[in-house]
């Protein structure tokens, strides 16, 4: 069925990161305002902004202390107001990011919550006895440390399967359930377009609050199997559904790890009236085992897999989200490219690759001039809680060395995602005139906004061509798609098909050149080239293609 977004394009903004607009460093909503030409000249038709609530900012705004108000230095709600009116003005729709697993602790239900047993607003999060001296459970936070925390004024400890100043909600309480599609309703009513909802797929716990298996080497337990998809999340869901979603014309997008096709259709399978779409973490994970901060050597086949399901093995209802970085991912072309000799390359080749899916797109700021990932030279240069926490537990109790250490962040610490946009190249990079919140990569000489503007081969005019086809042929948004050779590590080749209507994609995932071989589709059709990541390509469409470094094309096939 068509819906509008799956039909759109949205951009991601980290608005601490994106721009600053009174000097004092960190980014904010009039910042976001000056570049909105840009981002309507890219192309884009939504964008999602991380939090911008009122926050003591422990993990940066996911830390909620007062769901109604914006975090004061982002601005005022005047300036929501304004800016939501102004993206609406040229037809750009805004989503906000739904924290509702867990609030700050300085959020005012939780100061009360802590107060005594039998307080009004105790039962909104999740309070439980200890075992003896120990936390009720073995689990742990999935920023290190147990999952509980022992709070003295009561002596019971509350759950935070983040960080301890991110309590978790206890969504079995109806009021607390009240009060936030109550909330939602408040933003909805504002005008805004929908939701990216954080971790949406831990809000059910599993009641009985087990013990879990505590994995060699760890010290402590996965929460994973107690509050992961456990069945009720559903309830939740369809009753936020029924209660608040279906009376607006809106968006929601689910972030949910630990999701195959199969359980995504649970959540966003039209007729189960619960969300859109989901952000799922297959891919997120073919680089890394046994944890995130391990490195694994990964083959294209192993990516080709995880895409190519989430292809195809969803239900024709359901839908999806393409992604290849956000806040909490390195970067891009870092990660699965090649961010020196071949970044300009290989950033294109993985916006097509991507872009030309069945799914809706989604481009992490800076993505689009390729940004690379960051190494700071003190531990302070780092503001990322996860980072911090990491460094307590594994370093400073010997578990592994600084060098490990370094190695780690390098390759998975968050604040990869999280240094200043470039704009140009002038100090902080045109980000802000005073001290950036956090540095800047000395890289933005050369990796800048302005630059890209003014080179008309740049990624971020590739970008632009990339988001037009996607609005000329129905068949990139509605088609169905085939993966043309599974086996093959070094080419990524897929079809894409709706009616007479076929693209075909073919994407060099090395630095070398290849000759590639495609003979049943070539042999039999001609084709035109629509776009391709090298600016002179020959154009007739042979069955053996000549593919450059990161090469990639995309055809269409005329019948
Ligand atoms: C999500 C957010 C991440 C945050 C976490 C806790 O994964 O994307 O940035 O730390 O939830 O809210
Ligand atoms: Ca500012």
């Amino acid at each position: 069925m068509k819906r509008w977004w799956k039909e759109s394009v949205v951009y991601q903004i980290y608005p601490r990161s994106f721009k600053d607009s009174n000097g004092d460093g960190i980014g904010d909503l009039r910042g976001i305002i000056e570049k909105i030409d840009y981002l309507a000249d890219l192309g884009i038709t939504m964008v999602w902004l991380n939090p911008i609530f009122s926050s003591p900012n422990d993990d940066m705004g996911y830390d909620i202390s007062d769901y109604k108000n914006i975090m004061k230095e982002f601005g005022t709600m005047e300036d929501f107001e304004e800016l939501l009116a102004k993206f609406h003005e040229k037809s750009i729709k805004v989503i906000l990011d739904l924290v509702i697993n867990h609030s700050s602790d300085e959020h005012q239900w939780f100061c009360e919550s802590r107060t005594s047993k039998d307080n009004l607003y105790r039962d909104y999060y999740i309070w439980r006895e200890g075992n003896g001296k120990e936390p009720p459970t073995n689990w742990g936070s999935e920023f290190g440390g147990s999952a509980w925390k022992l709070d003295d004024r009561t002596g019971e400890y509350y759950l935070h399967l983040y960080s301890e100043k991110q309590p978790d909600l206890n969504w079995e309480n109806q009021k607390l359930r009240e009060e936030i599609y109550d909330m939602m309703r408040y933003w909805l009513d504002k005008g805004i377009d929908g939701f990216r909802m954080d971790v949406i797929n831990k809000l059910a716990k599993d009641q009985n609050y087990p013990n879990g298996i505590i994995e060699e080497g760890a010290k402590h337990a996965s929460f994973r199997p107690f509050s992961v998809n456990i069945p009720k999340v559903h309830d939740y869901l369809r009753e936020m559904n029924k209660t608040v979603l279906a009376d607006y014309d809106i968006v929601t997008v689910g972030e949910t790890s630990g999701v195959t096709p199969q359980i995504a259709d649970l959540y966003v399978r039209a007729d189960r009236q619960e969300l859109n779409m989901l952000f799922q973490f297959e891919h997120m994970f073919i680089d890394r085992y046994p944890n995130k901060w391990k490195k694994k050597a990964w083959k294209l086949t192993d990516l080709k897999r995880v895409l190519n399901r989430w292809q195809t093995e969803l239900h024709p209802d359901s839908w999806n989200s393409l992604y290849w970085s956000n806040h909490d991912q390195p970067r891009a072309v870092s990660r699965f490219g090649n961010d020196t000799a071949f970044r300009e390359e290989s950033g294109k080749m993985l916006a097509m690759l991507i872009h030309m899916m069945r799914g809706t797109p989604f481009i992490y700021q800076g993505e689009e001039i390729g940004m690379t990932n960051v190494s700071y030279e003190n531990l302070e240069d780092y503001k990322d809680i996860e980072i911090h926490n990491l460094y307590k537990e594994e370093v400073l109790t010997g578990r592994v060395t600084e060098k490990e250490f370094r190695k780690a962040i390098d390759f998975a610490g968050r604040d990869n995602a999280r240094s200043p946009m470039q704009w140009d190249d002038t100090k902080n990079a045109g980000f802000s005139k005073g001290e950036p919140w956090i540095k800047v990569n000395n890289n933005y000489r050369q990796i800048n906004v302005k630059n890209a503007l003014a080179d008309e081969n740049s990624i971020y005019n590739f970008y632009k061509q990339l988001i037009q086809l996607r609005k000329t042929y129905d068949v990139i948004v509605y088609g169905d798609f085939q993966c043309l050779n599974l086996e093959d590590e070094r080419v990524y080749a897929y079809k894409r098909q709706l009616k007479d209507e076929i693209l075909l994609v073919v994407a060099n995932f090395t630095e070398e050149e290849i000759d590639f071989k495609l003979e049943d589709i070539a042999n039999s059709h001609r084709a035109k080239l629509l776009l391709s990541n090298y600016p002179q390509v020959d154009e007739t469409f042979k069955s053996t293609m000549h593919l450059k470094s990161y090469e990639a094309r995309t055809y269409k096939i005329i019948l």
